[in-house]
């Protein structure tokens, strides 16, 4: 029975200095929180280990472009590229196959300097995983746009990927989400889960973005689900275990019971 150990927004701060701006993101609790995991993961033994965004806790500063040619930024960046490889580490460490996406507190050039490109499609444990890298729209609201939306035609209408599907993206699709001014799922979410749904193909959407996280399936069968932040207390990962074509058990565990 194939087995799935799936956790989200960790937002680590490590050789990066300060912390999340949110004190609820326990930023630089994060690489020893990362221990402890790392011993679950030797107990529950996944086939994967999949992780859906918000890996580091990237300052605004370099985020918004606008001084990359100061001392600072290539500063900052090294301190990231530090703490990327600090969590690739960990997850080679593991000596489990991972799935890893950036988010929009990760820093993607570097983050795919470190990883790699991980969208994929990559087979294992009898599903083909597609990672999806979207980004927010100038509303903040989610977008999957360009070779984002044509790697998802192609996932759902080749006939080469006519084959069970776990897709994993940052942003959710389902169920629709507003907190704070935030519009949580993707721009023409319902007609995602319409063509997710048609397709037949695809039995989880796993996801993050959203730190209280979500668990619904819908009509057609497919398991949308988001674990709570990993960076909040009580440092919740999600497991799923597949038998045929049932719905997956899935069960929350933390690290603080
Ligand atoms: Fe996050």
């Amino acid at each position: 029975m194939p087995r799935f150990l799936h956790f989200t927004d960790m937002h680590l701060r490590h050789h990066q200095p300060g912390s999340a701006s949110n004190p609820m993101r326990l930023s630089r609790l994060m690489p020893v929180t990362l221990e402890q995991l790392g011993l679950r993961i030797g107990e529950h033994k996944p086939d994967v280990t999949i992780m859906t965004g918000d890996l580091l806790d990237i300052p605004h500063e370099m985020t918004d472009g606008e001084n990359s040619a100061t001392s600072l930024y290539a500063q900052l960046l090294a301190k990231i590229t530090a703490d990327y490889q600090l969590v690739k580490n960990w997850f080679e460490g593991t000596g489990i196959p991972y799935l890893v996406i950036p988010g929009n507190h990760d820093h993607e050039p570097t983050f795919e300097k470190i990883f790699g490109n991980t969208r994929g499609p990559r087979d294992l444990a009898g599903f083909r995983f597609f990672s999806f890298w979207d980004r927010l729209g100038t509303n903040r609201q989610p977008e999957r746009v360009g070779a984002s939306a044509d790697l998802f035609h192609t996932a759902l209408n080749a006939p080469e990927n006519d084959c069970p599907q776990i897709h994993l993206q940052h942003y959710m699709i389902d169920p629709p989400t507003r907190s704070n001014g935030w519009q949580y799922e993707y721009k023409g979410a319902a007609k995602m889960n319409r063509a997710v749904e048609q397709s037949c193909r695809v039995r989880a959407v796993l996801s993050g973005h959203y730190h209280p996280g979500s668990l619904v399936n819908t009509i057609g069968g497919v398991t949308h689900s988001l674990p709570p932040a990993f960076c909040e207390a009580p440092h919740i990962y999600r497991i799923y275990d597949f038998n045929g074509d049932k719905a997956p058990v899935i069960t929350d565990f933390s690290l603080d019971t």
